[in-house]
């Protein structure tokens, strides 16, 4: 079997960037230590004259090649194009979008770039897995250069309604670069339909009912692959992390008081502003909880160069000051909001001890928080999952408290639903839950998409 290649934006490599709270790091980790191969990507460091010879970094099986940026790059490409027009536009904040073509023109640049690097790398029999919304062009440059193999592309982001989408000015050439990849792969079937949709509807495409989509010359097949959990590592951190002195002292500061927990990378995308206004309600709504919950906000900084993300930060801890002004007492704190990553297996404690989780993204891909804290309970006396209906885990996880993030009370009233749920019907939707992340894991989503474009197997379904 050929090698397995990854090219996505951020490579971690592993003993480095532990502390970082984002799913995609550790499942493509695994991914490639089960398969072995090259991860290339950004070296994370932007330098003046940045050529296309990658610093490789190689651990057991596994190459990293990594890339400089140009500061004008990581400005255009990265804070510009990637993460001030497609993420916000992918994530429906078509308010937040800005539209410049510069930054356009950088990020193509920057997908040639990477292109070209991966180019001596390669050897006939790889596989190429590309990933995210940093490098949807990067397969029709491959293919410009001449890369036969086939190329994958799995978008961990939402893919945006048709309405959305053509808001983009560059969306046909965009849309139409997907047709170099051999297979296209989602989150979840929503994201599916509105690539068909496009496909059908915007650039003279066809569609078979198996998921072959025909764009110009080219057969593209685009299915479902909801990401998954490495959710045994995960259990088994939580059980044993529960008993770890860090894990601990957070217990003892509760006082007996019920945890509930949120846990995102600062990102709007996230509706963390929305979520403690939600906690809020629920303590005005709900007196006889006040002194009886603690609700814990871990929300390391991301993207701190974007200015919406500074603002985002800025808004974040003027809410949480204003909840504790408007409802503390000198014995009692209701937020503790913490801007700092932590550990997987300190989180995977962090879940276990909470009663509830609050996972309320106005729009996310999948949202892995919502699978690692469902596997991180305790099976006698499970806590509960609130979730909101637009995270791509909601598809899955149906038996969460599903809630509309838009709407404060809705969340508020799930809040107190979930303190007061009944222990058997808390066992009953976690044990519904834990079946369907204990089965489509990981490893799962890897054979499943690498099956698909190794071109062995007919798609995979939803
Ligand atoms: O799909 C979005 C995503 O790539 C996540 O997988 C990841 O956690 C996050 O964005 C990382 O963002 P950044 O590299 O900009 O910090």
């Amino acid at each position: 079997m050929g090698r397995l290649i990854v090219i996505s934006n951020r490579v971690a490599v592993p003993n480095v960037d532990q502390a970082q709270a984002g799913g995609l790091a550790v499942a493509l980790n695994d991914a490639l230590s089960t398969y072995g191969g090259l991860w290339l990507g950004w070296s994370g460091q932007t330098v003046e004259g940045a050529t296309t010879l990658p610093h490789i970094v190689t651990k057991g099986n596994v190459a990293y090649a990594l890339l400089d940026l140009t500061p004008e790059d990581y400005a255009e490409y990265y804070n510009g194009f990637a993460n001030r027009t497609l993420w916000p536009l992918f994530h429906y904040r078509l308010d937040m979008a800005e539209f410049d073509r510069v930054n356009y023109q950088t990020y193509l640049k920057v997908n040639t770039f990477f292109a070209t690097a991966l180019l001596s790398l390669l050897q006939p029999d790889d596989i190429i897995w590309v990933h995210d919304y940093h490098l949807i062009p990067l397969g029709q440059e491959l293919r410009r250069l001449g890369v036969t193999q086939r190329i994958g592309l799995f978008m961990h982001t939402p893919f945006p309604a048709l309405e959305i989408m053509l808001t983009l000015p560059s969306h046909a050439r965009l849309v139409q670069s997907m047709s170099a990849y051999d297979v296209v792969g989602f989150q979840t079937i929503n994201d599916l339909r509105s690539f068909l949709d496009y496909v059908t509807q915007e650039a003279n495409g066809k569609v078979e009912t198996d998921g072959t989509v025909f764009m110009g010359k080219r057969t593209v097949r685009a299915a479902v692959f909801a990401i998954g959990l490495d959710a045994e590592s995960m259990a088994t951190e939580a059980v044993h992390s529960f008993h770890t002195p860090s894990v601990q002292r957070l217990q003892r500061t509760l006082h007996g008081r019920a945890l509930l927990i949120g846990v995102d990378r600062l990102d709007y995308s996230k509706g963390i502003p929305e979520r403690l206004r939600a906690y809020a309600r629920f303590l005005e709504r709900h007196p006889s909880f006040r002194k009886k919950v603690t609700f814990l906000q871990i929300s390391p900084v991301s993207r701190g160069d974007v200015p919406e993300y500074r603002r985002l930060r800025r808004t974040l801890e003027q809410e949480a000051g204003r909840i504790n002004g408007q409802y503390g007492e000198p014995d009692w704190v209701p937020v503790r909001y913490v801007s700092k990553g932590y550990k997987r297996a300190t989180l995977a404690g962090y879940y276990r001890t909470a009663s509830v989780a609050v996972i309320t993204p106005l729009r996310d891909g999948m949202n892995l928080v919502a699978k690692e804290f469902v596997v991180a309970q305790n099976a006698d006396s499970p806590g509960v999952l609130v979730l909101s209906r637009f995270a791509g885990a909601a598809h899955e996880l149906d038996a969460a408290l599903l809630v509309n993030p838009y709407d404060v009370d809705d969340v508020a009233d799930a809040m107190a639903r979930a303190l007061s749920m009944p222990l058997e019907e808390r066992i009953a939707r976690w044990n519904q839950m834990h079946k369907i992340i204990t089965t489509n894991t990981l490893s799962h989503w890897c054979e499943n998409f690498l099956t698909v474009l190794r071109g062995d197997e007919s798609v995979v379904s939803a």
